[in-house]
């Protein structure tokens, strides 16, 4: 895996956040613009539109669209992860900056009806606390291993999980690869912030060449 060291030069943590964040998004939309592709992209976590505010001075977007379950006025309020599978199939960039974990979202792009040709994807995946139980999402434990009987013998409770914590992003990262995507990149921000680590990867879908 690459990684793409940001230097953000700032002393705030909610900045420096912005700025590997932007980092990767960079890196990302210029593998689509080299592939040829024109940039399509859905924000599933818009917020405060700071990342693609900034991004669309950097490079042209051909459409944007972006949701949060926040409401405000002009903007779709919805979980995204329930419309991920629906957009258009020219959609190349989803970006997932969630505060919790991504793994809804990825399960539902990559489980979903729509195939994205050739889509990159921003993730923020959020370090569990020790008190996050159950944090771990039953997709990943089952991939670690983790079936009902062994999890019942753990006791896997808060603390275990957030002990677990270090083992789940290959888990996370392999999604894709499980429902024919292939990841033709990957790349993570190092270093992490203490509350989150943010991964891009860009795939491939493996149906449209057979
Ligand atoms: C870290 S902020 C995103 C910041 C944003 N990227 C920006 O540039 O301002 C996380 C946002 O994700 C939203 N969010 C979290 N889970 C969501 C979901 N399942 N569907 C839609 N929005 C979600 C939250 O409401 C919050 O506004």
């Amino acid at each position: 895996m690459n990684p793409i060291t940001a230097h953000p030069g700032r002393k705030r943590t909610d900045n420096y956040n912005e700025e590997v964040k932007l980092e990767i998004r960079r890196y990302l939309i210029k593998h689509i613009i080299d592939s040829g592709r024109k940039l399509n992209v859905f924000d599933a976590c818009q917020g405060d539109r700071i990342l693609w505010t900034q991004l669309e001075k950097e490079f042209p977007l051909e459409s944007y669209f972006g949701v949060d379950t926040k409401s405000q006025r002009g903007r779709l309020t919805i979980d995204s992860s329930r419309i991920i599978d629906k957009l258009p199939e020219e959609t190349t960039f989803i970006d997932i900056d969630t505060w919790g974990s991504p793994v809804p979202h990825l399960l539902a792009l990559c489980k979903g009806k729509t195939r994205y040709d050739y889509v990159g994807v921003a993730l923020t995946i959020g370090m569990i606390t020790r008190r996050g139980a159950g944090a771990i999402p039953k997709e990943i434990q089952y991939l670690m291993g983790l079936t009902d009987n062994i999890r019942i013998r753990m006791k896997l409770q808060g603390p275990l999980t957030a002990k677990l914590q270090k083992y789940i992003y290959p888990y996370i990262l392999y999604l894709p690869t499980l429902h024919d995507y292939d990841i033709i990149d990957i790349v993570e921000a190092v270093p992490p912030s203490r509350t989150a680590r943010y991964f891009g990867m860009i795939l491939q879908d493996q149906r449209k060449d057979t």
